[in-house]
């Protein structure tokens, strides 16, 4: 897969870039191929059961043993199908050509479960506590996700204010008050940057949303009965990374630390 000039304006205009059918029926086939071989083992030390689809094997591990699907959960970052996707050509090729480079660092792969009865709300957020301050992220839902179902909200072009700073923004967006989206809307609310408004792209399984670190973004609760499954991955730049210029410095950059000093 390669990208066109155009894209990368389009990215580096807006933030973003959405690539549909970026992964093939066949590849988020093969995702949930390995998870549930790796989902058995659990399921078949408590039940007997038979299991119609994955989500009823995995919201059953949940309803029975939430260490043992913590732990199922953990390693399915580590499933060699989830990890070579991440390296495979078409993510890196991507990653080097808007990372302007020929060597990027890859970040561990991800595979998300958002369902109906733990309704996690994302709230918007840059994607700091990275290694460079240059990312280049891939959200790509393995079910087709929209606007009433919930799914990823991002404000197109936000990226170009840099790093913002903001009440409790030297925090994760999960470990601050359930204010941060207000706190969020507030700031968006202002004359000056009332122009960057949410938009929530409707996505098909395995349409992928590629942004940049900075643009704000989060996830909407899942509302659907099915569970909302991504895929999500990460490019880092060895450019502008504190790490490799500074002897003090820690692997990811933290929340406090200013990034638009980072050159
Ligand atoms: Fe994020």
């Amino acid at each position: 897969m390669r990208l066109l000039k155009k894209d990368i304006n389009k990215f580096n205009e807006y933030g973003y870039l959405i690539i549909k059918n970026f992964l093939k029926k066949k590849e988020i086939k093969g995702i949930f191929n390995q998870m549930d071989d790796m989902i058995n083992i659990p399921i078949k030390k408590l039940s007997k059961k038979k299991f119609k689809t994955f989500d009823e094997k995995y919201l059953f591990l949940l309803r029975k043993n939430k260490i043992l699907k913590s732990h199922f959960y953990d390693l399915t970052k580590l499933l060699e199908g989830i990890v070579n996707l991440a390296v495979s050509k078409k993510f890196v090729n991507i990653g080097k050509k808007l990372l302007k480079s020929n060597t990027i660092l890859v970040d561990t792969p991800q595979v998300r479960a958002d369902h109906k009865s733990d309704k996690r709300f994302l709230p918007q957020h840059q994607e700091l506590n990275q290694i460079s301050k240059d990312v280049i992220n891939f959200w790509v839902p393995l079910v087709n996700v929209n606007k009433k179902g919930g799914g990823i909200f991002l404000r197109p072009k936000s990226h170009k204010l840099g790093h913002l700073k903001f009440k409790n923004s030297n925090m994760s967006a999960t470990s601050d008050s359930k204010k941060r989206q207000n706190t969020i809307d507030k700031i968006f609310s202002t004359k000056k940057l009332k122009k960057y408004k949410s938009i929530y792209p409707a996505l098909k399984a395995g349409d992928a949303v590629i942004f940049q670190t900075f643009i704000f973004h989060g996830t909407t609760p899942n509302k659907l009965n099915r569970i909302r499954w991504t895929y999500i991955s990460r490019f880092n730049s060895i450019n502008k990374t504190p790490y490799l210029k500074n002897s003090k410095s820690t692997l990811r950059i933290p929340y406090d630390f200013d990034y638009n000093k980072i050159s």
